[in-house]
């Protein structure tokens, strides 16, 4: 029987320290930090994530901006509210609920984010800066893969760590994070021939492809920790709707050494490294140093 890495748990401490440190930064500096999350459209998943931003920004005490537009948005429009929102001092963090509709580019819109608000880590200056391993805003699903592995299992040097995915919000980011903690990186996707075999020499294993299930408990090297970063909605064989990971759970978690749920394991760390990354975004706009208990 494997450990299972409790992220429901790590993220409640990790929000209550960031509340803590909005508190702190109240009292001594008279500042409160503000994230503003725009929706484009009304995709139930997003809208699900943003209404559980806006409510987890506002019970750390920070201010929460909500931006809901229509889905046939002009990305002329969307230039507009991303300049405001630039502008807006009381606004520390931006964040736009990707997928965007098609009408509009993506690319274009998150690099008009001012990079000191970039709080979800996606413009090429923050991405630049993580691959060359300066200091830089960080993707918050990576950002909470890796929090985890090292609460669970300590120094990462010199392990082998397979990342199934090549995406630009987990893949390819995650993987600059456990480079810059000296492992030995593995970046496998829908090409990699024999996954199974390159799955099997890892010590730890990344799952972020969202597809149901597809690791098997079979190509778990008896002992690794396995983050399992996929939310995919099935339908399972009674009819139910359920949640499964990109991992099939009940198969590696009898082989692995350490396994995250789904849910309850990498995606409660995502929305706390959002507000991480907003508390650190408006102490570097204040010319603050960030408070010890999020450092
Ligand atoms: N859609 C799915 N994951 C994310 C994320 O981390 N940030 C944003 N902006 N959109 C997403």
């Amino acid at each position: 029987m494997s450990t299972v890495i409790d992220g429901k748990a790590y993220a409640e401490t990790l929000r209550a320290r960031i509340a803590e440190s909005a508190a702190e930064l109240k009292l001594k500096h008279d500042f409160v930090p503000g994230l503003a999350v725009v929706l484009v459209g009304e995709d139930p998943a997003s809208q699900v994530y943003v209404r559980s931003k806006a409510r987890q920004t506002v019970e750390v005490g920070m201010q929460s901006f909500e931006h809901r537009l229509p889905a046939d948005t002009d990305e002329d429009d969307l230039v507009d509210l991303i300049g405001q929102l630039n502008r807006d001092p009381a606004v520390n963090g931006i964040l736009v609920q990707l997928p965007l509709p098609k009408q509009v580019d993506s690319e274009r819109i998150i690099n008009m984010i001012d990079v000191q608000k970039d709080v979800d880590g996606f413009h090429v200056e923050n991405t630049g800066r993580l691959s060359i391993g300066a200091d830089s805003l960080v993707p918050c699903t990576p950002a909470g893969c890796l929090m985890l592995l090292k609460h669970y299992v300590g120094d990462l040097t010199g392990q082998n760590a397979v990342v199934i995915g090549r995406s630009n919000i987990v893949g390819k980011p995650v993987s600059m994070l456990l480079l810059r903690e000296h492992c030995t990186v593995t970046i496998a996707h829908s090409r990699t021939r024999d996954l199974p075999s390159v799955c099997r020499q890892a010590d730890i294993v990344v799952a972020a492809v969202g597809a149901p299930e597809m690791v098997k408990g079979d190509w778990i090297k008896p002992g690794a920790t396995v983050i399992d970063v996929g939310i995919n909605r099935i339908t399972d064989e009674s009819g139910n709707k359920v949640l499964v990971g990109d991992v099939e759970y009940d198969a590696a978690q009898k082989v692995a050494g350490a396994i995250t749920p789904v849910p309850g394991g990498v995606g409660p760390m995502t929305i706390a490294c959002l507000l991480r990354n907003t508390v650190i975004a408006a102490c570097r706009q204040q010319g603050v140093d960030v408070p010890d208990s999020i450092g």
